[in-house]
């Protein structure tokens, strides 16, 4: 039995702990690997890939990025937007499947984020024999209760939040974060809360500028002189339009550039000295934390089980501390998103933290 394996869309730590559980548990079982190289690209003839035995994945664990390289450009583009579906053109899916058929591949395990998956259910639709395994640091699927990366991403933002905080005492000022999160603000809230934010902006919840600039204040008069607030990249202006400061090149928009607006209007509305940050791909670089590699390893082991038991058309899911499957199906274009009445933004705002909205 021959099985193949690619990484599809932008990288995230604990994409090699995937690939480590995927041949760790295919070798056990006695068969061999095809790691595709960046991403659904590799499968275009003449095929661009590598066998991978278990020496081949010694010490990669710990490594972020992934050996096999990704895209999230090319060909197989599934996913222009939120909610905007392209199929990938049928000679582009023909000339795959014939680097499947001369390889003999009987199990092709896809990871990827809504759009990868997206491109998966297209191919299992015309009988592929695909497992898909989630992958986004904004842990923005619906179908699983947490993804790998993302426990990384929110150490970062908890690490910057950490180094800001005594340059925000130091100088007295406000300081403003920048986190990722296109749709979903997961990342800006658990970093925020874990970081010791005093607001935190998200795509879910429309915010007031003046709200946070009354928090701000009332800290100063609390004789609090620093505040630091966190922002998802993803957050619309009170203006209602999200924020790029980047060209359109097509295709999904690059975010970027709501920390400086933040930045430069809560300085107008309190007078504080205010600087922004912006954290960008440090959240998708290095090493995955501990919990990340496990859950990476795990959901790699699972993959290879469900290839096992034929169950394809299916992605692995993590629910209630126990990693499963659910139909691919189930898991596309079905954004899990911060629930505003939910119980983590209600802790927050428990403890003082400013969402902006109240
Ligand atoms: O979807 C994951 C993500 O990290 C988003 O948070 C971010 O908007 C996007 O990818 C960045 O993509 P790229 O690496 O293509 O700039």
């Amino acid at each position: 039995m021959r099985i193949g394996i690619l990484n599809s869309g932008g990288d995230c730590p604990g994409l090699n702990a995937v690939i480590h559980g995927v041949v760790g548990a295919a070798d056990q079982l006695g068969w061999e690997v095809i790691g595709f190289r960046d991403g659904f690209e590799g499968l275009l003839p003449p095929g661009d890939y590598t066998i991978l035995k278990p020496k081949d994945t010694i010490g990669i664990l710990k490594m972020g990025g992934t050996i096999l390289g990704t895209t999230n450009k090319g060909h197989f583009g599934a996913k222009i937007g939120k909610g905007d579906i392209a199929e990938v053109p049928q000679d582009i899916v023909d000339k795959a499947k014939r680097t499947m058929d001369q390889l003999g591949i009987s199990a092709l395990i896809i990871v990827g984020g809504d759009g990868s998956l997206t491109t998966a259910l297209q191919l299992y639709g015309q009988g592929w024999p695909v497992i898909g395994v989630p992958k986004t640091i904004d842990n923005d699927l619906s179908a699983t209760a947490m993804t790998f990366g993302f426990d990384s991403a929110v150490t970062t933002v908890v690490d910057g939040l950490d180094r800001l905080h005594t340059t925000a005492e130091s100088h007295k000022r406000v300081m403003v974060l920048e986190v990722m999160g296109r749709h979903a603000g997961w990342i800006a809230l658990w970093g925020g809360i874990a970081g010791g934010a005093n607001a935190i902006l998200l795509p879910e919840i429309p915010f007031s500028l003046e709200k946070v600039a009354e928090c701000i204040k009332q800290r100063d008069a609390q004789g609090h002189h620093s505040s630091l607030i966190v922002v998802a990249e993803g957050a619309k202006m009170p203006e209602g339009d999200i924020v790029t400061v980047h060209p359109n090149e097509g295709g999904e928009v690059r975010l970027g550039g709501i920390g400086e607006q933040v930045a430069l209007q809560l300085a107008k509305l309190t007078g504080k000295d205010t600087r922004s940050c912006t954290l960008g791909h440090l959240q998708r670089g290095g090493a995955p934390t501990a919990l990340d590699r496990i859950l990476g390893m795990r959901f790699g082991v699972m993959a290879v089980k469900l290839a096992k038991e034929g169950a394809f058309g299916r992605m692995v899911s993590y629910q209630a501390y126990h990693v499963d499957s659910v139909p691919i199906q189930e898991a596309v274009n079905k954004l899990r998103l911060v629930d505003p009445a939910g119980e983590l933004v209600q802790a927050a705002k428990a403890v003082g933290i400013s969402l902006g909205d109240e």
